[in-house]
């Protein structure tokens, strides 16, 4: 047989979805946290979830029920590949928490079976097969998580299936400061409350919004990009979903956030700055209203990942 490796271990970074104006669009991978996969190409067939460790028992490992499952064999049928994989799953991101979780582990599988069998897809063209896992996950195909997982950086994805999911340039100065409280919110939950249709004027100032981020992407401007990630849309209807939401923003912008919304479907919050001085009060004001409401908190106070889904040493 081939020279091809039989096992790899992968890493898929954390992201945070939307950026506020770009719902189902934008998306940034977060630098520290996310999902390890080991995979083993086998001759059984059969795409196999072997082991998941970290998800407390909760996810299924019938693979046709788990979004990395589904992704992988999604992949592995648009490629008419028939070697079987065995997955074995450790989960660092914790489910229902608005930091792409569903989505790194479908990313790391299908990114471990595309090294596994020569690459035949580059990594723009994995995202559309890894997104399939978010049917399972959340009930609809978008890839504003998987894109910025599988490549890093900041992603915007304008169709599947035209691949066109493109790399934004990160503007220097960039941090990120994503806090995670301790409450879960389902994705599925989070999109049932969305509105159905919206005003035209209400849909100019969110198009609006979505065009100057990008270009603030453009022109390095982090304070434009703060401002452009005003939320018309999804964040009037599912901040009463995020315990004491409005407070949390509120003191973020008041120690100097140049812009904060929600992390993809929530419970986590996304503020962001130019410096690490402001980062950290951000960070300490956000703690201290959970502490005061008794809501434990994981808070990740970093830059944008720009290297995605990788090939990682055994751990
Ligand atoms: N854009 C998605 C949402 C992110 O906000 O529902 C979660 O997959």
């Amino acid at each position: 047989m081939s020279k091809l490796k039989k096992t790899i271990h992968v890493f898929a970074p954390a992201s945070s979805a939307n950026l506020g104006s770009g719902f189902d669009v934008f998306g940034l991978a977060i630098d520290g946290p996310g999902d390890y996969v080991r995979m083993e190409r086998t001759t059984t067939g059969k795409v196999r979830i072997c082991s998941i460790k970290g998800d407390g028992g909760r996810l299924s490992k019938v693979p046709e029920q788990n979004t990395a499952g589904v992704a992988l064999m999604a992949f592995l049928s648009a490629i008419d590949e028939r070697s079987g994989m065995d997955v074995y799953l450790q989960k660092k991101l914790p489910l229902g928490s608005g930091l792409g979780s569903s989505a790194a582990s479908a990313v790391a599988a299908v990114f471990a079976a595309n090294e596994l069998l020569g690459r035949p897809m580059n990594k723009r063209q994995l995202v559309r097969w890894a997104a399939e896992g978010e049917r399972v996950a959340s009930g609809s195909v978008h890839a504003d998580n998987i894109a910025p997982s599988m490549l890093g950086g900041i992603t915007l994805v304008r169709s599947l299936e035209e691949e066109d999911v493109l790399s934004l340039p990160v503007p220097k100065r960039l941090h990120v400061i994503v806090v995670h409280p301790h409450v879960e919110v389902k994705t599925s939950d989070a999109r049932k409350v969305l509105p159905t249709k919206i005003l035209l004027k209400t849909a100019i100032q969110q198009w609006s919004n979505t065009a100057s981020l990008v270009a603030a992407c453009y022109n390095n401007d982090l304070a434009l990009f703060g401002r452009s990630m005003e939320d018309l849309v999804a964040e009037p209807a599912r901040r009463v979903l995020l315990p004491y939401y409005d407070s949390i923003k509120a003191a973020a912008i008041q120690v100097g956030a140049l812009g904060c919304s929600i992390s993809g479907a929530g419970p986590s919050i996304l503020a962001i700055t130019d410096n690490t001085k402001q980062a950290d009060a951000i960070a300490a004001s956000m703690k201290r209203i959970y502490k005061h409401h008794r809501i434990g908190c994981d808070i990740y106070n970093t830059k944008v990942d720009t290297k995605g889904a990788r090939v990682i040493k055994p751990r």
